[in-house]
């Protein structure tokens, strides 16, 4: 399942990490990909470990913490630190790949499995021509392209690439979620129970069903869940 969750930032912290990429220092994207990845991956990324990594790191991370969606939608267990790549000029395009399964966190080395994938979108889609992001999914392949501060999370077993920019520089932040949730199949029957229960709150406020169907959905989670 794919899910688009609109302004993940806000427009000041997006207009701060925007001005932060504009004087960033950039690094080979192969660098950090896996052998077959890295024959197909032409990009720049920022050095992991670098002072304003970690800064714009902590930026994405705290608007994921205040976001209600991602918490539904991804149920994180560990959140590997973001990542931050560019797309533009000769270094513009990385071809059909899947996400290497297990991931290490720069620094502590501790080992994080990739259930989910997630790419953050930093600049205005009218600022670059191609860039889509393409996803093969069970009803055929999406091609995602979002507004900037928007941010898209997708399975971690899917193929997917990203298409040549051909004009301007496609910006965005990256990373995997390990999910307290292992199975696709049962996170997205909790996010839509979640999602409906929000709805009927809303509509009916705490009647009997909405606090019998919270129990519901807190059993199941308890069920699945590996914290
Ligand atoms: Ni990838």
């Amino acid at each position: 399942m794919l899910i688009r969750i609109p302004q993940v930032l806000s427009p000041q912290a997006l207009a701060q990490v925007q001005a932060a990429l504009a004087d960033a220092e950039w690094q080979d994207g192969r660098l950090t990909a896996g052998p077959q990845a890295s024959q197909v991956k032409n990009n720049e990324q920022l050095a992991p470990l670098a002072e304003l990594s970690r800064q714009l790191q902590g930026l994405v991370l705290g608007a994921l913490e205040r976001n209600t969606t991602f918490f539904s939608a991804a149920l994180p267990k560990r959140v590997l630190p973001p990542m931050f790549n560019r797309y533009s000029g000769a270094a513009n395009t990385y071809g059909n790949h899947v996400d290497q399964a297990i991931r290490y966190t720069p620094g502590s080395g501790q080992r994080v499995r990739t259930d989910l994938s997630c790419t953050l979108f930093l600049a205005e889609p009218a600022d670059y021509e191609g860039g889509e992001l393409v996803i093969a999914d069970t009803y055929g392949e999406q091609r995602v392209k979002l507004a900037a501060g928007d941010m898209v999370l997708y399975p971690g077993t899917s193929v997917h690439r990203v298409e040549p920019v051909t004009r301007g520089a496609r910006l965005a932040s990256f990373f995997w979620i390990e999910s307290m949730v292992r199975s696709d199949e049962q996170r997205r029957l909790l996010f839509e129970m979640d999602q409906a229960l929000m709805r009927l709150r809303a509509e009916q406020g705490e009647c009997e069903a909405a606090v019998a169907l919270t129990g519901t959905y807190h059993n199941l989670l308890r069920m699945w869940a590996d914290t």
